[in-house]
């Protein structure tokens, strides 16, 4: 089974300790949501495990089959499959839609000559128009279009592990919807870590694994029982 795993993780961004141990594991074909409170520090580890260096990781380690992958740079971390879909996708003016698309398809995944014609099918599943396109990166899409698109990525670059932070705050109902069908469909293959603050995601998918985050450390883990008893109790019972 191929699987990432994170051991006593500790990471600081900008001089200040976010994540005090975090002990996690992300099995390629299942879900595991995330949940946890405001600044609990799930992006920080978002963030890490893809390997941005605005942070900086003090112990621990984070292994994917075996791999160290603390050693690797951003672009190597994608190269072996794993993905992050942002809570805040960046607006990149001059980069086009589309030359983005099919150089991180092409550096991730190879030259492919039906990508275009895939990546049109892909967006109309999503209705997302192809004027899309010909605009730069993000740039002017709104907030539920911004998601839609970084859902499209992990549709086109197929990852072993996607990271997916909050893809589902500010996506009306009827994408909430296609999110958890689509998601469903794409774990027989890719692992999921679904950074969410939302129950009603699991409508369409039952997340394998559960795990709360506070104060930078995993406080407890378990099935889909454990969202009920938070949407019942909150997070302050947990503690
Ligand atoms: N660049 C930074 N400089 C200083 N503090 C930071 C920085 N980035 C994150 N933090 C702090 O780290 C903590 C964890 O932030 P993080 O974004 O990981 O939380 P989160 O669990 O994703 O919260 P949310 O549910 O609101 O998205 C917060 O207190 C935040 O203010
Ligand atoms: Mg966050």
């Amino acid at each position: 089974m191929e699987q990432m795993d994170v051991r006593a993780l500790e990471a600081s961004v900008n001089g200040k300790k976010v994540l005090n141990g975090v002990d996690i594991s992300i099995q390629r074909g299942k879900i595991h949501v995330l949940m946890g409170p405001n600044g609990s520090g799930k992006s920080t580890l978002a963030n890490v495990i893809m390997g941005n260096p605005k942070y900086t990781v003090t112990a621990g380690l984070i292994n994917f089959n075996g791999e160290d992958l603390l050693k690797l740079k951003v672009n190597e971390r994608a190269k072996k499959g794993i993905f992050l879909a942002f809570q805040e996708p960046v607006e990149i003016s001059g980069v086009n839609t589309m030359n983005f698309l099919v150089t991180a398809h092409t550096n991730l995944r190879g030259k492919d000559p039906e990508l275009r014609k895939e990546i049109t099918k892909k967006m109309n599943e999503l209705n997302l128009p192809d004027s899309f396109l010909k605009r730069s990166l993000n740039e002017g899409f709104s907030g539920g279009e911004k998601k839609r698109f970084e859902l499209l990525q992990v549709m086109l670059l197929k990852p072993k592990i996607a990271i997916l932070d909050e893809i589902d705050s500010g996506m009306d109902i009827d994408s909430v919807r296609m999110l958890g069908e689509i998601t469903k469909n794409l774990s027989k293959d890719t692992g999921f870590l679904m950074i969410t603050h939302n129950d009603h995601i699991l409508d369409y998918i039952k997340p394998d694994m559960v795990s709360i985050m506070k104060d930078g450390k995993i406080i407890k883990s378990g099935d889909y029982q454990l969202i009920e008893q938070i949407r019942k109790e909150g997070y302050k019972q947990l503690i």
